[in-house]
């Protein structure tokens, strides 16, 4: 006998049932895949988060049993809370790859284009955004936005040119620390995310920030320009800590630890926070208990070379250069002096450059 007490809901054809109070949003992603519209404010960890950013956007082509009327605008699905009978329409709606497209075009107004040297580059959900629903071009003639810099402390480094002011790092700060000590500052196109007076964001939980942030406005400085997250192994693993419950991603090449971050669910929202003694200080692999390697979507640009029992395509340039050694593809460590296989690149402090290189040979 079907539960009474659970609203049912039609979403993209696909019917399911839910406890009312569900948003929309929450409904889609419990039916998962590409009916789930993309998100980049709301936070299901983050208590206020949503309405902020309208890429969740979704078409109500009925309101409910009781009134089913479609709704006459598009709505934000992490704000719609579900009603009996509604149905709604996500990538069936030519209304709504529409509209997320021109909030992509917004999005992007400001944005730089700096993915080639963005260490959010390989998990940004602006840069999978864009390329899922962006256009190839810009209608935008005026100047961007740019700021002063703001210096938030030793381990975050703000970028408020990637900002897209989703809130989710104010929201982490107000629900994980105990005193926030940054916001958003003035209105309009001059918001910005800083300290109202220069000031450190030094809180035990306060790296958190750099996981919830959906772009690459917030990065780890002890991990800025070390490596791309694609070359990275992630590796679960977790430790005895004091502060949190020390469950985290190690990310590795080859032996070296790169970064920690918290784990990742497949919405790509933090698992369980973690305190900044795990993510900044504990980058020794002896300093852990590692429980094997990290489930990464088999899409994502991370999972690149991972997977084992895949078909290559065979290799043929042995073949077309009779067994001698291309000409073209060469050991950079017998012709250049830098990327000295022995020089540790995640110890150097700050950005890797070449005098670190002549100091540590
Ligand atoms: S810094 Fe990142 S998390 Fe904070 S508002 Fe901007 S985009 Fe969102
Ligand atoms: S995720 Fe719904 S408005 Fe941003």
């Amino acid at each position: 006998m079907p539960d009474q007490s659970l609203f049912k809901i039609t979403i993209d054809n696909i019917t399911i049932e839910v406890p009312p109070g569900t948003s929309v949003l929450e409904a889609a992603r419990k039916i998962g895949g590409e009916v789930t519209p993309p998100a980049m404010c709301y936070y299901s960890k983050l208590k206020g988060t949503g309405g902020k950013c309208r890429t969740c956007l979704v078409e109500v082509s009925k309101g409910s049993e009781k009134d089913p009327r479609p709704m006459p605008k598009l709505q934000a699905s992490c704000r719609t809370a579900v009603m009996d009978g509604m149905e709604v329409k996500n990538i069936t709606s030519v209304k709504v790859k529409e509209a997320r497209a021109g909030v992509v075009e917004f999005l992007l107004i400001n944005h730089p284009l700096d993915c080639p040297i963005c260490d959010q580059a390989g998990e940004c959900h602006l840069q999978d955004l864009s390329y899922e629903h962006g256009k190839e071009g810009t209608r935008y003639a005026f100047q961007r936005r740019t700021f002063e810099k703001h210096d938030i402390g030793p381990y975050i480094q703000l970028h408020m040119t990637r900002c897209i002011l989703c809130y989710r790092c104010v929201y982490t700060a107000d629900q994980l620390t105990n005193r926030r000590v940054h916001g958003v500052l003035d209105r309009g196109d001059h918001a910005e995310i800083a300290t109202y007076i220069e000031k450190s964001l030094d809180n035990d939980f306060i790296g958190n920030v750099i996981d919830v942030c959906p772009v690459g406005a917030l990065t780890d400085k002890t991990f800025r320009f070390k490596n791309r997250v694609w070359f990275l192994n992630p590796v679960d693993a977790h430790r005895d800590c004091p502060k949190c419950n020390g469950k985290v991603r190690l990310w590795y090449r080859g032996d070296e630890v790169y970064r920690v971050t918290a784990r990742k669910d497949k919405w790509g929202e933090a698992e369980d926070w973690i305190c900044n003694e795990c993510r900044f200080e504990k980058k020794d692999t002896t300093d852990w208990i590692i429980e094997g390697p990290s489930k990464t979507d088999r899409h994502s640009v991370i999972s690149q070379g991972h997977y084992v029992g895949l078909k290559m395509p065979e290799e043929t340039i042995q073949k077309v250069m009779d067994g001698r050694e291309p000409r073209l593809l060469l050991d950079i460590h017998k012709v250049s002096e830098v990327n000295k296989p022995d020089i540790n690149l995640s110890l150097i402090e700050g950005p890797a450059h070449s005098d670190d290189f002549d100091s540590m040979s």
